[in-house]
């Protein structure tokens, strides 16, 4: 008996289908490390829940440590992000018994006073405070240059990465923006540096709202994998545990599945453990995986249920025109069409089902659902249960 290799709802790190973001961000990290690089534009992967950007994200984390770069991680969202930046900061220096680190530490309380005097600046009478404190965004400037230069005087450099971006705050979003496009033309000594970030399909809205610069950021759209890859996906985990599929189990996983790799991982996990925890020389056969089906389908269901179950009676209507639709990307007009709507009678809904990770743009006036088969899920609930 072996375990399952597939990782439903864990970080993978075989990657199939990711090969060209792969090598991109391993160059990148080596541009950092070799030749002292400021990487001036920040790169965001986005893309629906579950495609794997996490995973990507983490892949770039290792590929920036092993270049002898020092990684800092942060996960937007829980708390306002630039507290959760300056602490990590201030993690990585705390060790350091230098007058840099010094330094940092007296940057970083002026990143903390500027944030806290620009939370102020919303309730505060006008001019209070902002005068004597820098904005958030020169704060951030000066600590990112400072840790980097250290970093840089040790050998290496400083390789942000932060996580689900789109819910970052707007006072971070803009600091990062702004410090990004100050550190870009600061013409002093060598600032190895880059910030690589994650989030949902709709992070470029979100920053470009919150920030003047925010069209600088790079954004790279991760889609479902290709057959090819979803094939790999499959068979090269087994293959390492010596243990090989049937072809019509392939063909039926690759089928229910769509590419999409969250349900790829539920599906050959499940099918793993129906064959029975194959030994080396096993094989997963169509009959193990119509054996998981059952209990596919009800993870499916609380897949699914979860998800509508988040949405407001106004998000429903809209989740509903969209199911109904013809097409699996219908254009926005043609949803609020259907409503009877103008287009800007939607955007709220449509702005918090993106936030909530149920609805994507996979291009622009489209939209999506993020996880297959989630429109004739809807089309089965009748309706009442609202
Ligand atoms: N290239 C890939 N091939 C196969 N499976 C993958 C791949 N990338 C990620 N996965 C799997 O897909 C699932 C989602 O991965 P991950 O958590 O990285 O996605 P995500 O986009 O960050 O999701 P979320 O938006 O929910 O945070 C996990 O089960 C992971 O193991
Ligand atoms: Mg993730």
């Amino acid at each position: 008996m072996q375990r399952s290799p597939y990782t439903p709802g864990e970080v993978t790190a075989f990657l199939p289908g990711r090969e060209t973001h792969m090598v991109r961000l391993r160059v990148q990290m080596q541009h950092v490390a070799d030749e002292k690089a400021f990487i001036a534009r920040p790169r965001v992967y986005v893309g629906s829940r579950g495609v794997g950007k996490t995973s990507l994200l983490r892949y770039g984390q290792r590929a920036a440590r092993e270049r002898g770069l020092t990684p800092v991680w942060i996960t937007a969202g829980d708390a306002d992000l630039l507290p959760v930046l300056s602490a990590e900061l201030e993690k990585l220096t705390r060790a350091w018994h230098s007058a840099a680190a010094q330094e940092i530490a007296s940057l970083i309380r002026n990143l903390e006073l500027s944030v806290s005097v620009a939370g102020l600046g919303a309730t505060a009478s006008p001019g209070q405070g902002r005068s004597t404190a820098e904005a958030p965004g020169q704060a951030l400037e000066a600590l990112i240059a400072a840790t980097a230069h250290s970093l840089h005087r040790h050998g290496g450099g400083l390789a942000i990465f932060i996580d689900e971006l789109q819910a970052a705050d707007h006072t971070a979003l803009k600091a990062l923006a702004y410090a990004w496009q100050h550190l870009r033309s600061r013409d002093e000594s060598p600032l190895p540096a880059t910030l690589v970030a994650a989030g949902l399909g709709h992070t470029s809205d979100v920053v470009t709202d919150a920030a003047t610069f925010g069209e600088r950021f790079e954004f790279v759209r991760l889609k479902d994998l290709s057959r090819e890859a979803a094939y790999n996906a499959l068979s090269e985990p087994a293959i390492k545990f010596g243990v090989s599929w049937q072809y019509q189990a392939v063909e039926a996983v690759l089928e229910k599945a769509h590419g999409y790799p969250h349900f790829l991982q539920l599906w050959a996990h499940a099918a793993w453990e129906s064959a029975g925890f194959p030994d080396p020389g096993g094989t997963i056969t169509l009959g193990a995986v119509e054996a998981s089906e059952d209990e596919v389908l009800e993870q499916l269901d609380v897949f699914y249920r979860t998800r509508w179950g988040k949405a407001t009676p106004a998000e429903r209507e809209l989740l509903r025109a969209i199911a109904l639709q013809s097409s699996p990307a219908p254009r926005r007009a043609d949803v609020a069409a259907a409503m009877g709507k103008p287009t800007t009678a939607i955007s709220m809904a449509r702005r918090s089902l993106m936030d909530k990770g149920i609805l994507d743009s996979p291009a622009r006036g489209l939209l999506a659902f993020t996880a297959p088969g989630f429109s004739s899920y809807i089309l089965e609930q009748d309706g009442t249960e609202d």
